[in-house]
């Protein structure tokens, strides 16, 4: 293993998208930003530089972070922004972990425009477990707002209004052709015939969940997460933000151009009219003129489509990649997840919308947390989050109960290496919607999902014990839960949150302590010296 040198300058950079250009932020100038490439076991040390006027951090999504939470980025959790003019050096090992996540900005909007590739090797010598490719590529999803990202999302805050869609999606930074704006066909994946690529696909978009399809190939499932899958053939992939699939394209089909599409799933009556990311695959003999062969792209609220992708996702969980699904459990939760609306004397309708997790809307503190629970500083947050709904819950009612939310910083204490099992029950009070949840330092294991009420006498008899996928964001059904289960293994302050942007800015988080063990490599590491101060 070796240590890695990245210099990360976070800088603002004229960017010309959907015929309009604007500054937007950027790592080092590049949108989406550089890839970082590491092998496992490796230590990464990212310096940091913040050169814009806003306050920035990094976040290293996925990676265990394990004792170095002080790396994990998420702002006022676990570290303070970096701010105008400083700056922060991220130190991290890659300890059990090989695939493909990303990195992103962990404050306010900023990951809009600050996001990119973490490509992590096996050990040297250490094959795959599928076929070598003949070539790997990373495709990064993201989204296009015309206006300014911060200024979309600070007017929807004031007016307790949902923020302005997205203008377009992208694939590697670009929406493809666009009526009425320009013919520019978007980015190319150039392939030979009866080669096999290993493609690396990242949802870095704000809000959205996306489908993402090659016209006429079928693409082979191989990993999700960091985590290897068995392997299965779909036409389709379904991803949520902060989501990685990794997938072997084999060229087999006939020389010429292929659509390539990444386009929004939503199942609330929502209506989405953000573009189609729209890119080509090509094959190295294509003739200039030939036609660009096009596929379906599924409707927005294609939902069967996502439950026939999820339910083919298992674990590899072989001799070399067993999966490791706590048995037993320690801690049984129930958390409700959704979005409800809260009285807003400045708002435009005099209400605002909010989401909350066991009807608490999670109030992002003015000190890290993370630094409040290390130096013991007291009146930051509090440990008394609720295990269980406050309010009686039922998703089928009509109008849903369970509107209620109060605001609080509270925080769910786990013991070191204690089992736990978390019920995510979508509680649909405005609309039922799927949640892409995310907990940071640590991998789940999805093992039940179903729609309607959680049954905690029969539902858990149909758990997956075995080879259930193992993964960093797991998608709560719309109008139905999830389960899924870890071993608190890793010391800190752990962010649980929605990955859709607009969720997590009205208070759809919450966060888990995770106390020290009593071993000698069983406690968070101290602080770095550079650590920011709030
Ligand atoms: Cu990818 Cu807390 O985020």
């Amino acid at each position: 293993s070796m240590v890695r040198h990245y210099k990360f300058s976070v800088v603002m950079k004229n960017t010309t998208r959907l015929c309009a250009t604007k500054p937007i932020v950027t790592v080092n100038g590049k949108f989406p930003g550089p890839t970082l490439y590491a092998r496992e076991d490796d230590t990464v040390i990212v310096r940091v530089v913040n050169h814009v006027n806003y306050n920035a951090t990094i976040h290293w999504h996925g990676i265990r972070q394990l004792r170095t939470g002080w790396s994990d980025g998420p702002a006022y959790i676990t570290q303070c922004p970096i701010q105008p003019g400083q700056s922060y050096q991220y130190n991290f090992t890659l300890m059990g972990q090989r695939g493909t996540l990303l990195w992103h900005a962990h404050i306010s909007w900023l990951r809009a425009t600050l996001h990119g590739a973490i490509v992590i090797l096996p050990k040297r010598g250490i094959p795959y477990p599928f076929p070598k490719p003949d070539k790997e590529l990373v495709i990064i999803l993201g989204e296009w707002w015309k206006s300014d990202v911060e200024a979309v999302i600070n007017q929807a805050i004031q007016s307790g209004l949902p923020p302005n869609v997205s203008d377009a999606h992208t694939i590697n930074g670009y929406p493809g052709p666009v009526p009425n704006c320009s013919s520019q066909g978007g980015y190319t994946l150039h392939v030979e015939s009866d080669k096999t690529y290993l493609l690396r696909i990242i949802n870095a978009a704000v809000n959205d969940e996306l489908f993402f399809m090659i016209a006429k190939h079928q693409l082979t499932i191989v990993e999700v997460d960091a985590t290897y899958t068995k392997p299965f053939k779909t036409d389709h992939i379904f991803i949520g933000p902060g989501q990685t699939t990794n997938a072997l394209l084999a060229a087999d089909q006939a020389t010429g151009k292929y659509l390539i599409a990444a386009s929004p799933f939503m199942d609330a009556p929502i209506p989405i009219d953000n573009l189609t990311g729209i890119a080509t695959l090509r094959y190295k003999e294509t003739i200039t003129n030939s036609p660009l062969i096009l596929t379906n792209i599924p409707p927005q609220n294609a939902t069967p489509l996502t439950s026939t992708f999820i339910d083919s996702l298992l674990s590899l969980n072989s001799k070399q990649y067993p999966a490791t699904v706590p048995l037993t459990v320690d801690y049984s939760l129930l958390f409700t997840v959704g979005v409800g609306v809260n009285p807003c004397a400045t708002c435009v309708n005099g209400s605002q919308l909010v989401a909350n997790i066991n009807n608490v809307t999670f109030v992002m503190p003015t000190t890290a947390l993370l630094q409040a629970h290390y130096y013991n500083i007291s009146g930051v947050f509090t440990d008394d989050f609720p295990g269980n709904p406050l309010m009686p819950y039922n998703y089928t009612g009509n109008p849903p109960a369970n509107m209620q939310t109060m605001n609080g910083t509270r925080l769910y204490r786990l013991a070191y290496n204690s089992s736990v099992q978390i019920v995510l029950q979508g509680t649909a009070v405005i609309a039922p919607e799927n949640h892409p949840t995310h907990l940071h330092g640590y991998n789940v294991f999805a093992v039940g999902k179903g729609l309607g009420n959680f049954d905690p006498v029969n539902d858990p008899k149909k758990f997956n014990l075995v080879d259930p996928i193992e993964r960093n964001t797991i998608g709560v059904p719309s109008g139905g839960w999830t389960a899924i289960r870890f071993r608190a293994d890793n010391p800190g302050v752990w962010l649980l949150h929605c990955h859709l942007e607009v969720h997590t800015t009205w208070g759809l988080k919450m966060a888990f302590v995770v106390d020290n063990g009593k071993g000698p490599n069983e406690s968070l590491l101290p602080p770095p010296s550079d650590l920011p101060t709030c």
